[in-house]
Order: structure tokens, then sequence, then C-alpha cells
């Protein structure tokens, strides 16, 4: 990307935030994507985080593909395309490929050029033989899939992390959709899902000792400041993580510490004391919710494995 290409998109990235904050803080109650979470920064804090002891989804999760990954290969099959919807630093990714037989090709998708080239080099460096086809793309909207990795017979959607779990339902079954009509016909998926638990387990994981989650929460008031113009004292803010029993959902709020009132593009929004902003959903599912989920994207679950504390869930679903 050229200097002035980099200028547009980062004057594009900061008119579309502006527009959510404005949408989202005149809202009841107040609101934001939590897209908008990972700046550079963000994204530096959430790496953090599934390092932590409290965060068990992402060692639970690397668990059950270790543990059931030969499982997992007889049921995938030979020479299946990986193609993995935003793949991180691509570390489950070289977890699963381990584990398959004959892999055909690794194709991960994401719109952020800068994450496709560490999930690209982590598993080319892992299996210098694969073909390594990175794909940019927005996996929020349709793309086509079906010209690539020519040779391989099927291919298998990646989509690990629970990040399914960061939609609201509608936006969990469009993309089951698109991801369903951007793969080849007979295609499958292989899907990770957080499971309901404990709420001191959930609560703990949202809200650890070290504070490095009430950082990553809080670190969208600076770039809210930085990016969109706004005046947030973000010490007058404090990070919450409370569990949605009705929606069975672990919600992230920033919460007002005192009344106050902030700027946003000529206008001025006043929080409460006590008032917050609801910056991030994670739903957790019970087995039969998420069959029932992705029955209702046109998908069949075939699979499920879990590990023996039945924290987290892994899904072969398919088309
Ligand atoms: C990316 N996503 C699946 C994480 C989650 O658990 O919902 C983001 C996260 N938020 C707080 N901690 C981790």
């Amino acid at each position: 990307m050229s200097g002035a290409e980099a200028r547009d998109a980062a004057t594009a990235q900061a008119a579309a935030l502006r527009a959510d904050a404005l949408a989202g803080f005149s809202a009841s109650p107040k609101t934001l994507p939590c897209k908008w979470l990972y700046d550079a920064e963000g994204s530096r804090l959430f790496e953090a985080i599934t390092r932590l002891p409290e965060y068990y989804p992402t060692r639970t999760e690397l668990r059950i593909l270790a543990e059931s990954g030969s499982d997992i290969a007889c049921a995938v099959g030979p020479g299946a395309a990986v193609v993995e919807f935003g793949p991180g630093d691509g570390t489950k990714a070289v977890q699963l490929l381990g584990a398959l037989t004959a892999p055909a090709a690794y194709l991960p998708v994401d719109i952020a050029p800068e994450w496709l080239d560490a999930a690209a080099t982590r598993v080319a460096v892992a299996f210098p033989r694969l073909k390594v086809r990175p794909v940019v793309a927005d996996f929020a909207l349709p793309f086509d899939l079906a010209g690539r990795a020519a040779g391989s017979t099927t291919h298998l959607g990646f989509f690990p992390g629970s990040t399914i779990g960061n939609f609201e339902r509608e936006g969990a079954l469009a993309f089951l959709r698109r991801a369903r009509a951007s793969l080849r016909a007979g295609s499958r998926m292989l899907l990770g899902a957080d499971l309901v638990k404990d709420v001191a387990v959930l609560e703990a994981a949202y809200d650890d000792a070290a504070g490095v989650t009430a950082a990553f929460n809080l670190n969208l008031l600076a770039r809210l400041n930085r990016e969109a113009g706004t005046d947030f004292d973000p010490g007058s803010f404090r990070h919450a993580a409370r569990w949605n029993c009705r929606l069975e959902r672990m919600e992230m709020h920033l919460v007002s510490l005192r009344e106050q009132s902030v700027r946003l593009a000529g206008r001025v929004f006043r929080f409460a004391e006590g008032e917050s902003i609801h910056t991030e959903s994670s739903h957790k599912y019970r087995p039969d919710r998420l069959r029932e989920l992705v029955q209702a994207a046109g998908w069949r679950p075939a699979r499920m494995w879990t590990d023996p504390e039945q924290l987290f869930s892994v899904w072969l679903l398919e088309a």
C-alpha cells in the first residue's frame, strides 16, 4: 500500500469510527461495535489476554485440537484445503494442519494484510511444502474462493476462538450462511464455540487480576480520542465484565465513574454516574443452542469435541 493509499484508508476508518460512535452514543443503552477494540494496541492486548491464566478459551481450544487431532483428521479425511477466517497469528492453524492428513493448502482470509502475513509466515515455516495462499477479503461480506487451491477436493472452513460468540444471532447466522456460500460445494467447517459454564469462571476470564482485559477495554477511549476526535477522560471510566443470564453472554462495559459530558463531531453526549458504553458481547453456547444456530444457517452439525471439563467445544459442520 502506498503512503497516499494508507492515508486514505486511515481517513475512511476514522469516518467509520465517528459514524459508529455517533450512532452508538445516541442509542440507549450506549454501545459501540466490538471490532473497534482492535487497533494496534488493542490487538497487542488481546494477544496478551489469550495467555492469561484466567482466559481459558485459547489454551482449551488448542488442547482439544491436540488431544482430538487424530479423531478430527479421520472425520475430515485427507486432502482438504483449510480456509481460516480471521487467522490471528496462525497458531491454531499450525496445530490443526499438523493433525490433518495431507492437507492440500492453507488459505487465511482477513481484511488486515499484517495479520495475513503473520499467519502465512508461521504456517509456511512449520510446513514448508504446503501451499499457502493468503486471501485479502472482508469475511463480513460475500467473497469467492471457488477458484483457489485448485486440485483439492474440498475446503475445510476454520473459524476458531469462539469469535462466532461476538456476533448477535442475526450476525452469526449471516456469517455462517456466507461462509457456506463462499466455500466449495460439499465443503465442511470446523467451528470453535465457548460453552456456558460457572459464572465465576466466566467473570474472571473477562476481568483478570492483572488488569489486561480492563486495559484492552479502556484502550477504546484512547482510540476514540485519537481517531474520532472525542475528549474522553479515560481515568473517569472503569472496565466492567457482566454475565447476562437471559442472553447467556458475557458483556464488557465502560462505566462512567461520575456525571460527565463528552464531545464528538460538534455534539455533546452526557453520561450519568454509573452509565455505561456496552463494548462487547461474548455469547456462550449450550450444545443444543449451537446445533439449532448452525442448522438455521444451513449446516449439519456432524461431530463435536470438547475438553474433560467441558469448557469449550469444537464442531465439525457439513454443508
Ligand atoms: C475475540 N473474542 C472471541 C474474544 C472473546 O472472548 O470474546 C475477545 C475478548 N474480549 C475480552 N477478552 C477476550
